[in-house]
Protein backbone atom coordinates (compact mmCIF):
# COMPACT_ATOMS: atom_id res chain seq x y z
CA UNK A 1 0.00 0.00 0.00
CA UNK A 2 1.37 3.35 -0.72
CA UNK A 3 1.82 5.19 2.55
CA UNK A 4 1.17 8.23 0.65
CA UNK A 5 -2.00 7.78 -0.45
CA UNK A 6 -3.34 7.17 2.83
CA UNK A 7 -1.33 9.87 4.39
CA UNK A 8 -2.92 12.41 1.98
CA UNK A 9 -6.32 10.59 2.32
CA UNK A 10 -5.98 11.38 6.16
CA UNK A 11 -5.38 14.76 5.69
CA UNK A 12 -8.52 15.08 3.72
CA UNK A 13 -10.56 13.06 6.01
CA UNK A 14 -9.32 15.46 8.81
CA UNK A 15 -10.54 18.38 7.02
CA UNK A 16 -13.63 16.70 6.11
CA UNK A 17 -13.78 16.41 10.34
CA UNK A 18 -12.45 20.20 10.84
CA UNK A 19 -15.29 21.44 8.46
CA UNK A 20 -17.94 18.97 10.16
CA UNK A 21 -16.99 20.58 13.72
CA UNK A 22 -16.34 24.18 13.07
CA UNK A 23 -17.78 24.68 9.85
CA UNK A 24 -16.12 26.42 6.72
CA UNK A 25 -15.69 29.46 8.28
CA UNK A 26 -13.50 28.75 10.86
CA UNK A 27 -9.34 29.40 10.67
CA UNK A 28 -8.61 25.92 11.74
CA UNK A 29 -10.33 25.13 8.38
CA UNK A 30 -7.35 26.97 6.63
CA UNK A 31 -4.82 24.87 8.10
CA UNK A 32 -6.09 21.32 8.00
CA UNK A 33 -6.45 22.19 4.28
CA UNK A 34 -3.62 23.35 3.50
CA UNK A 35 -2.26 19.93 5.05
CA UNK A 36 -4.28 17.79 2.69
CA UNK A 37 -3.83 19.75 -0.43
CA UNK A 38 0.10 19.05 0.34
CA UNK A 39 -0.61 15.46 1.68
CA UNK A 40 -2.47 15.24 -2.19
CA UNK A 41 -0.84 16.85 -4.61
CA UNK A 42 2.48 14.96 -3.31
CA UNK A 43 0.47 11.51 -3.76
CA UNK A 44 -0.08 12.55 -7.04
CA UNK A 45 3.37 13.52 -8.21
CA UNK A 46 3.74 9.62 -8.12
CA UNK A 47 1.07 8.64 -10.46
CA UNK A 48 -1.56 10.99 -12.67
CA UNK A 49 -4.86 10.21 -10.45
CA UNK A 50 -6.08 8.24 -7.57
CA UNK A 51 -9.28 6.94 -6.03
CA UNK A 52 -10.63 5.74 -2.93
CA UNK A 53 -13.40 4.19 -2.18
CA UNK A 54 -15.80 3.36 0.77
CA UNK A 55 -16.90 0.08 0.74
CA UNK A 56 -19.20 -0.53 3.41
CA UNK A 57 -17.86 1.61 6.71
CA UNK A 58 -14.42 0.91 5.13
CA UNK A 59 -11.92 2.99 2.73
CA UNK A 60 -10.50 1.20 0.28
CA UNK A 61 -7.28 2.00 -2.09
CA UNK A 62 -7.23 0.07 -5.47
CA UNK A 63 -6.20 -3.73 -3.42
CA UNK A 64 -6.16 -2.63 0.43
CA UNK A 65 -9.16 -1.60 2.65
CA UNK A 66 -7.47 0.73 4.91
CA UNK A 67 -8.73 -1.07 8.38
CA UNK A 68 -6.53 1.19 10.48
CA UNK A 69 -7.21 4.48 8.88
CA UNK A 70 -11.51 3.38 8.47
CA UNK A 71 -11.48 2.60 12.29
CA UNK A 72 -9.84 6.28 13.41
CA UNK A 73 -12.26 8.08 10.88
CA UNK A 74 -15.96 6.46 10.96
CA UNK A 75 -17.54 9.57 11.62
CA UNK A 76 -15.90 11.45 8.71
CA UNK A 77 -16.43 8.11 6.63
CA UNK A 78 -20.23 8.46 7.54
CA UNK A 79 -20.53 11.95 7.07
CA UNK A 80 -19.42 11.32 3.39
CA UNK A 81 -21.26 8.79 2.32
CA UNK A 82 -24.26 10.93 3.68
CA UNK A 83 -23.97 12.85 0.93
CA UNK A 84 -24.00 9.86 -1.30
CA UNK A 85 -20.42 9.98 -1.67
CA UNK A 86 -18.69 6.39 -2.26
CA UNK A 87 -15.61 7.31 -4.07
CA UNK A 88 -13.33 10.28 -4.18
CA UNK A 89 -10.93 10.31 -7.24
CA UNK A 90 -8.43 13.44 -7.44
CA UNK A 91 -6.49 14.52 -10.32
CA UNK A 92 -2.67 15.53 -11.29
CA UNK A 93 -3.37 19.37 -11.69
CA UNK A 94 -5.34 19.53 -8.43
CA UNK A 95 -5.44 23.02 -6.82
CA UNK A 96 -6.00 24.72 -3.61
CA UNK A 97 -9.46 26.15 -4.48
CA UNK A 98 -11.02 22.86 -5.60
CA UNK A 99 -10.24 21.14 -2.34
CA UNK A 100 -11.35 24.37 -0.20
CA UNK A 101 -15.08 23.85 -2.43
CA UNK A 102 -15.39 20.45 -2.27
CA UNK A 103 -15.06 20.72 1.72
CA UNK A 104 -17.39 23.82 1.43
CA UNK A 105 -19.78 21.66 -0.05
CA UNK A 106 -19.39 19.12 2.38
CA UNK A 107 -20.28 21.45 4.62
CA UNK A 108 -24.01 21.96 3.02
CA UNK A 109 -26.43 19.81 4.78
CA UNK A 110 -27.07 17.17 3.19
CA UNK A 111 -30.72 18.16 2.14
CA UNK A 112 -30.09 21.23 1.23
CA UNK A 113 -28.17 19.90 -1.79
CA UNK A 114 -30.32 19.46 -4.54
CA UNK A 115 -28.04 18.34 -7.66
CA UNK A 116 -26.09 15.14 -7.58
CA UNK A 117 -22.52 15.63 -5.88
CA UNK A 118 -20.70 15.21 -9.10
CA UNK A 119 -22.95 18.18 -10.74
CA UNK A 120 -22.67 20.28 -8.37
CA UNK A 121 -18.91 20.69 -8.42
CA UNK A 122 -18.59 20.62 -11.87
CA UNK A 123 -21.01 24.03 -11.17
CA UNK A 124 -18.13 25.06 -8.85
CA UNK A 125 -16.00 24.84 -11.13
CA UNK A 126 -13.80 21.77 -9.56
CA UNK A 127 -12.58 19.96 -12.57
CA UNK A 128 -9.91 17.86 -10.73
CA UNK A 129 -12.24 16.38 -8.23
CA UNK A 130 -14.68 13.81 -8.94
CA UNK A 131 -17.31 11.83 -6.81
CA UNK A 132 -19.39 9.48 -7.34
CA UNK A 133 -20.90 6.08 -6.15
CA UNK A 134 -19.12 2.76 -6.38
CA UNK A 135 -20.92 0.80 -9.39
CA UNK A 136 -23.56 -1.87 -7.22
CA UNK A 137 -27.27 -2.45 -7.27
CA UNK A 138 -28.69 -0.50 -5.09
CA UNK A 139 -31.86 -2.76 -4.00
CA UNK A 140 -32.26 -4.13 -1.27
CA UNK A 141 -32.95 -7.75 0.45
CA UNK A 142 -32.03 -10.96 -2.28
CA UNK A 143 -31.68 -8.52 -4.80
CA UNK A 144 -29.23 -7.02 -3.46
CA UNK A 145 -27.16 -9.81 -3.53
CA UNK A 146 -27.77 -10.47 -6.87
CA UNK A 147 -26.58 -6.94 -7.49
CA UNK A 148 -23.14 -7.95 -5.74
CA UNK A 149 -23.07 -11.47 -7.39
CA UNK A 150 -23.51 -9.79 -10.51
CA UNK A 151 -20.11 -7.70 -9.77
CA UNK A 152 -18.62 -11.20 -8.70
CA UNK A 153 -20.00 -12.63 -12.61
CA UNK A 154 -18.56 -8.99 -14.26
CA UNK A 155 -15.04 -9.12 -12.45
CA UNK A 156 -14.51 -12.51 -13.61
CA UNK A 157 -15.90 -11.96 -16.96
CA UNK A 158 -13.69 -8.94 -17.22
CA UNK A 159 -10.33 -10.92 -16.26
CA UNK A 160 -11.81 -13.63 -19.11
CA UNK A 161 -11.58 -10.70 -21.62
CA UNK A 162 -8.45 -9.20 -20.13
CA UNK A 163 -9.57 -5.63 -19.57
CA UNK A 164 -9.28 -4.18 -16.82
CA UNK A 165 -11.42 -4.79 -13.40
CA UNK A 166 -13.60 -2.56 -11.04
CA UNK A 167 -11.29 -3.19 -8.29
CA UNK A 168 -13.45 -1.42 -5.73
CA UNK A 169 -17.60 -2.83 -6.94
CA UNK A 170 -15.42 -6.42 -6.53
CA UNK A 171 -14.29 -5.36 -3.35
CA UNK A 172 -17.96 -4.21 -2.36
CA UNK A 173 -19.35 -7.06 -3.52
CA UNK A 174 -16.55 -9.28 -1.37
CA UNK A 175 -17.30 -6.91 1.33
CA UNK A 176 -21.44 -7.49 1.35
CA UNK A 177 -20.96 -11.04 1.46
CA UNK A 178 -18.36 -11.49 4.47
CA UNK A 179 -20.79 -8.57 6.63
CA UNK A 180 -23.52 -11.34 5.67
CA UNK A 181 -21.62 -14.32 5.85
CA UNK A 182 -23.85 -16.67 8.56
CA UNK A 183 -26.62 -15.87 5.59
CA UNK A 184 -24.87 -15.80 2.64
CA UNK A 185 -23.91 -19.74 3.73
CA UNK A 186 -26.84 -20.69 5.04
CA UNK A 187 -28.44 -19.82 1.96
CA UNK A 188 -26.09 -21.38 -0.07
CA UNK A 189 -26.74 -24.92 1.60
CA UNK A 190 -30.30 -24.27 1.57
CA UNK A 191 -30.16 -23.37 -2.21
CA UNK A 192 -27.58 -26.08 -2.60
CA UNK A 193 -30.30 -28.85 -1.48
CA UNK A 194 -33.19 -27.04 -4.01
CA UNK A 195 -31.17 -26.13 -7.03
CA UNK A 196 -27.81 -24.46 -7.48
CA UNK A 197 -27.93 -20.36 -7.21
CA UNK A 198 -28.46 -18.75 -10.29
CA UNK A 199 -24.96 -17.69 -10.84
CA UNK A 200 -24.63 -19.02 -13.94
CA UNK A 201 -21.35 -20.03 -15.17
CA UNK A 202 -19.40 -18.68 -12.37
CA UNK A 203 -21.65 -20.81 -9.90
CA UNK A 204 -18.72 -23.21 -8.83
CA UNK A 205 -16.42 -20.13 -8.02
CA UNK A 206 -18.87 -17.65 -6.55
CA UNK A 207 -20.37 -20.49 -4.28
CA UNK A 208 -16.40 -22.07 -3.58
CA UNK A 209 -15.54 -18.22 -2.57
CA UNK A 210 -18.61 -18.06 -0.05
CA UNK A 211 -18.00 -21.12 1.39
CA UNK A 212 -14.64 -20.57 2.06
CA UNK A 213 -14.92 -17.49 3.30
CA UNK A 214 -17.69 -18.88 5.74
CA UNK A 215 -15.13 -21.43 6.80
CA UNK A 216 -12.12 -18.84 7.36
CA UNK A 217 -13.93 -16.71 9.24
CA UNK A 218 -15.16 -19.40 11.71
CA UNK A 219 -11.57 -20.50 12.52
CA UNK A 220 -11.07 -16.68 13.17
CA UNK A 221 -9.41 -15.46 10.20
CA UNK A 222 -9.36 -11.79 10.52
CA UNK A 223 -11.42 -9.54 8.27
CA UNK A 224 -9.03 -8.67 5.84
CA UNK A 225 -7.39 -12.30 5.61
CA UNK A 226 -10.76 -13.50 4.72
CA UNK A 227 -11.21 -10.87 1.98
CA UNK A 228 -8.21 -12.24 0.36
CA UNK A 229 -9.67 -15.71 1.09
CA UNK A 230 -12.66 -14.83 -0.43
CA UNK A 231 -10.81 -13.25 -4.14
CA UNK A 232 -8.40 -16.21 -4.02
CA UNK A 233 -11.26 -18.47 -4.24
CA UNK A 234 -13.43 -16.73 -6.79
CA UNK A 235 -10.55 -16.53 -8.94
CA UNK A 236 -9.15 -19.96 -9.08
CA UNK A 237 -10.63 -21.73 -11.34
CA UNK A 238 -10.62 -18.91 -14.47
CA UNK A 239 -7.60 -20.83 -16.32
CA UNK A 240 -10.58 -23.80 -16.54
CA UNK A 241 -12.72 -21.37 -17.75
CA UNK A 242 -10.54 -19.13 -20.05
CA UNK A 243 -9.23 -22.56 -22.18
CA UNK A 244 -12.63 -24.48 -22.15
CA UNK A 245 -14.18 -20.87 -23.87
CA UNK A 246 -11.57 -20.74 -26.53
CA UNK A 247 -12.06 -24.40 -26.88
CA UNK A 248 -15.38 -23.47 -27.91
CA UNK A 249 -14.74 -20.66 -29.90
CA UNK A 250 -12.15 -22.15 -32.06
CA UNK A 251 -13.19 -25.91 -31.78
CA UNK A 252 -10.29 -27.51 -33.75
CA UNK A 253 -7.67 -24.82 -33.41
CA UNK A 254 -5.82 -25.92 -30.32
CA UNK A 255 -2.32 -25.57 -30.57
CA UNK A 256 -0.07 -28.31 -28.52
CA UNK A 257 1.06 -25.44 -26.20
CA UNK A 258 -2.67 -24.80 -25.33
CA UNK A 259 -3.57 -28.52 -25.07
CA UNK A 260 -0.57 -28.74 -23.10
CA UNK A 261 -1.91 -25.51 -20.88
CA UNK A 262 -5.11 -27.45 -20.79
CA UNK A 263 -4.29 -29.62 -18.66
CA UNK A 264 -2.75 -27.27 -16.13
CA UNK A 265 -5.50 -24.98 -16.00
CA UNK A 266 -3.68 -24.01 -12.30
CA UNK A 267 -0.64 -22.32 -13.97
CA UNK A 268 -2.41 -20.80 -17.15
CA UNK A 269 -4.60 -19.00 -14.46
CA UNK A 270 -2.37 -17.91 -12.10
CA UNK A 271 -0.34 -16.23 -14.88
CA UNK A 272 -4.13 -14.68 -16.53
CA UNK A 273 -4.64 -13.51 -12.52
CA UNK A 274 -1.15 -12.26 -11.79
CA UNK A 275 -1.87 -9.62 -14.20
CA UNK A 276 -4.72 -8.04 -11.93
CA UNK A 277 -1.89 -7.73 -8.63
CA UNK A 278 -2.32 -4.40 -8.45
CA UNK A 279 -6.03 -4.86 -7.65
CA UNK A 280 -6.24 -7.82 -6.23
CA UNK A 281 -2.98 -8.86 -4.64
CA UNK A 282 -0.71 -11.55 -5.07
CA UNK A 283 -3.29 -14.29 -3.46
CA UNK A 284 -5.65 -15.38 -5.95
CA UNK A 285 -2.57 -15.79 -8.20
CA UNK A 286 -0.77 -18.29 -5.84
CA UNK A 287 -4.36 -20.09 -4.61
CA UNK A 288 -5.17 -20.60 -8.36
CA UNK A 289 -1.25 -22.17 -8.93
CA UNK A 290 -1.47 -24.08 -5.84
CA UNK A 291 -5.27 -25.53 -5.31
CA UNK A 292 -4.56 -28.73 -7.37
CA UNK A 293 -1.33 -29.60 -5.47
CA UNK A 294 -2.73 -31.79 -2.76
CA UNK A 295 -1.08 -31.64 0.60
CA UNK A 296 1.55 -34.00 0.21
CA UNK A 297 2.34 -32.88 -2.88
CA UNK A 298 1.24 -36.03 -5.01
CA UNK A 299 -1.20 -33.71 -7.68
CA UNK A 300 0.08 -30.94 -10.40
CA UNK A 301 1.57 -28.97 -10.95
CA UNK A 302 4.38 -30.41 -10.39
CA UNK A 303 7.19 -28.69 -8.13
CA UNK A 304 11.05 -28.28 -9.01
CA UNK A 305 11.49 -26.93 -5.58
CA UNK A 306 8.55 -29.00 -3.32
CA UNK A 307 7.00 -27.04 -0.16
CA UNK A 308 3.09 -27.47 1.07
CA UNK A 309 0.67 -25.55 -0.14
CA UNK A 310 0.12 -21.65 1.22
CA UNK A 311 -2.82 -22.17 4.05
CA UNK A 312 -5.33 -20.42 1.91
CA UNK A 313 -4.87 -22.61 -0.79
CA UNK A 314 -4.95 -25.43 1.39
CA UNK A 315 -8.61 -23.90 2.56
CA UNK A 316 -9.71 -22.84 -1.06
CA UNK A 317 -8.70 -26.64 -1.96
CA UNK A 318 -11.18 -28.16 0.54
CA UNK A 319 -14.26 -26.07 -0.35
CA UNK A 320 -13.28 -26.36 -4.32
CA UNK A 321 -13.77 -30.04 -4.09
CA UNK A 322 -16.40 -30.32 -1.57
CA UNK A 323 -18.73 -27.36 -3.67
CA UNK A 324 -17.71 -29.59 -7.05
CA UNK A 325 -19.43 -32.62 -5.02
CA UNK A 326 -22.39 -30.15 -3.51
CA UNK A 327 -22.86 -29.23 -7.36
CA UNK A 328 -23.27 -33.09 -8.38
CA UNK A 329 -25.34 -33.88 -5.59
CA UNK A 330 -27.80 -31.75 -7.05
CA UNK A 331 -28.69 -34.45 -10.01
CA UNK A 332 -27.54 -37.31 -8.79
CA UNK A 333 -29.84 -39.47 -7.00
CA UNK A 334 -27.42 -41.53 -5.06
CA UNK A 335 -24.86 -38.58 -4.05
CA UNK A 336 -26.05 -38.21 -0.43
CA UNK A 337 -24.10 -35.73 2.13
CA UNK A 338 -22.53 -38.30 3.87
CA UNK A 339 -20.79 -39.91 0.66
CA UNK A 340 -18.92 -36.26 0.08
CA UNK A 341 -18.05 -36.78 3.63
CA UNK A 342 -16.40 -40.20 3.61
CA UNK A 343 -14.65 -39.65 0.05
CA UNK A 344 -13.53 -36.70 1.26
CA UNK A 345 -12.18 -38.45 4.75
CA UNK A 346 -10.29 -40.76 2.59
CA UNK A 347 -7.94 -37.64 1.12
CA UNK A 348 -7.30 -36.57 4.74
CA UNK A 349 -3.67 -36.36 4.97
CA UNK A 350 -2.96 -36.77 1.76
CA UNK A 351 -5.16 -34.33 -0.51
CA UNK A 352 -6.04 -32.37 2.67
CA UNK A 353 -4.41 -30.57 5.45
CA UNK A 354 -5.79 -33.16 8.37
CA UNK A 355 -6.69 -30.59 10.90
CA UNK A 356 -8.52 -28.24 8.22
CA UNK A 357 -10.46 -31.12 6.94
CA UNK A 358 -11.92 -31.61 10.39
CA UNK A 359 -12.31 -28.74 11.34
CA UNK A 360 -14.31 -28.18 8.16
CA UNK A 361 -17.05 -31.03 8.47
CA UNK A 362 -17.07 -30.01 12.36
CA UNK A 363 -18.37 -26.48 11.30
CA UNK A 364 -20.42 -27.79 8.05
CA UNK A 365 -21.37 -31.02 9.63
CA UNK A 366 -21.73 -34.43 7.64
CA UNK A 367 -25.46 -33.58 6.85
CA UNK A 368 -25.63 -29.75 6.49
CA UNK A 369 -28.09 -27.20 6.91
CA UNK A 370 -31.12 -27.45 4.73
CA UNK A 371 -30.79 -31.53 3.84
CA UNK A 372 -33.79 -33.38 3.78
CA UNK A 373 -33.52 -36.34 5.87
CA UNK A 374 -35.20 -39.63 7.23
CA UNK A 375 -35.12 -40.15 10.77
CA UNK A 376 -34.80 -43.84 12.06
CA UNK A 377 -38.36 -43.66 13.07
CA UNK A 378 -39.50 -42.71 10.02
CA UNK A 379 -40.18 -39.32 10.37
CA UNK A 380 -38.99 -36.81 7.77
CA UNK A 381 -36.69 -33.84 9.22
CA UNK A 382 -34.91 -30.81 7.81
CA UNK A 383 -31.26 -30.24 9.17
CA UNK A 384 -30.96 -26.63 10.88
CA UNK A 385 -28.21 -27.05 12.81
CA UNK A 386 -24.88 -28.26 13.19
CA UNK A 387 -23.75 -29.74 16.35
CA UNK A 388 -20.17 -29.12 16.57
CA UNK A 389 -19.06 -31.58 18.80
CA UNK A 390 -20.87 -34.64 17.16
CA UNK A 391 -20.90 -33.50 13.44
CA UNK A 392 -22.89 -36.71 12.35
CA UNK A 393 -26.16 -35.69 14.72
CA UNK A 394 -27.49 -32.17 13.58
CA UNK A 395 -30.64 -30.25 14.94
CA UNK A 396 -33.37 -30.86 12.90
CA UNK A 397 -37.06 -29.56 12.50
CA UNK A 398 -39.85 -32.59 11.78
CA UNK A 399 -41.67 -32.00 8.91
CA UNK A 400 -43.48 -35.40 8.10
CA UNK A 401 -45.92 -36.72 8.99
CA UNK A 402 -46.49 -33.68 10.72
CA UNK A 403 -44.65 -30.00 10.38
CA UNK A 404 -43.28 -29.68 14.42
CA UNK A 405 -42.49 -26.07 15.50
CA UNK A 406 -40.56 -27.83 18.17
CA UNK A 407 -36.18 -28.94 16.39
CA UNK A 408 -35.08 -31.85 17.63
CA UNK A 409 -31.41 -32.50 18.69
CA UNK A 410 -29.74 -35.65 17.51
CA UNK A 411 -26.97 -35.12 19.82
CA UNK A 412 -27.43 -37.76 22.77
CA UNK A 413 -31.02 -37.38 22.41
CA UNK A 414 -32.86 -40.07 24.87
CA UNK A 415 -34.63 -42.08 22.22
CA UNK A 416 -31.19 -42.61 20.15
CA UNK A 417 -32.94 -41.09 17.56
CA UNK A 418 -30.70 -41.14 14.19
CA UNK A 419 -30.86 -40.08 10.39
CA UNK A 420 -30.97 -42.84 8.45
CA UNK A 421 -30.80 -41.76 4.98
CA UNK A 422 -30.38 -38.51 2.83
CA UNK A 423 -33.89 -38.22 0.94
CA UNK A 424 -32.69 -36.51 -2.38
CA UNK A 425 -34.79 -33.75 -3.20
CA UNK A 426 -34.97 -34.49 -6.71
CA UNK A 427 -36.22 -37.59 -6.10
CA UNK A 428 -37.68 -38.44 -2.76
CA UNK A 429 -37.24 -35.59 -1.50
CA UNK A 430 -39.17 -33.60 -3.91
CA UNK A 431 -43.01 -33.65 -1.72
CA UNK A 432 -40.53 -31.70 1.42
CA UNK A 433 -39.52 -28.69 -0.83
CA UNK A 434 -41.45 -26.73 0.18
CA UNK A 435 -40.92 -26.63 3.82
CA UNK A 436 -37.67 -25.55 2.80
CA UNK A 437 -39.05 -21.82 1.81
CA UNK A 438 -39.72 -20.70 5.12
FE1 LIG B 1 -9.29 -26.32 -10.42
FE1 LIG C 1 -12.69 -25.66 -8.74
Amino acid sequence: MEERIELSFKGFLTAVQTVKLYGKDHPILNKALKEAFKSITEALNDRPVFTIGIIGEEIAFEKEILFSLSNLSKDAVNYIKERGIEKITFNRGLELFELERFISLLSIPKDDIKESPQEKLYLMGVHNISVGKIGVSESKGEDSDKGHFDNLSLSLLSVLNQESIDGLSLRAAVEHIINNLAEQYQQLAKLNTLKRYDLGTFAHLISTSILSMYFSSKIGFPKDVILDIGLSALFHDIGKLYISRKIIRNPGKLSTLEFSLMESHTVLGSTLILQYVDTLGVMPAVVSFEHHLKYDLSGYPKLKFPRKPHIVSQIVSICDVYDALSERRSYKSDYPPNAIYNLMMRGKETTYNPFLLDKFFQLIGVWPIGSIVALGDKRVAVVVEENQDDIFSPIVKIIYPQKEEVLVDLKGNKDNLKIERFLNPWTEGKDFLIYLQS
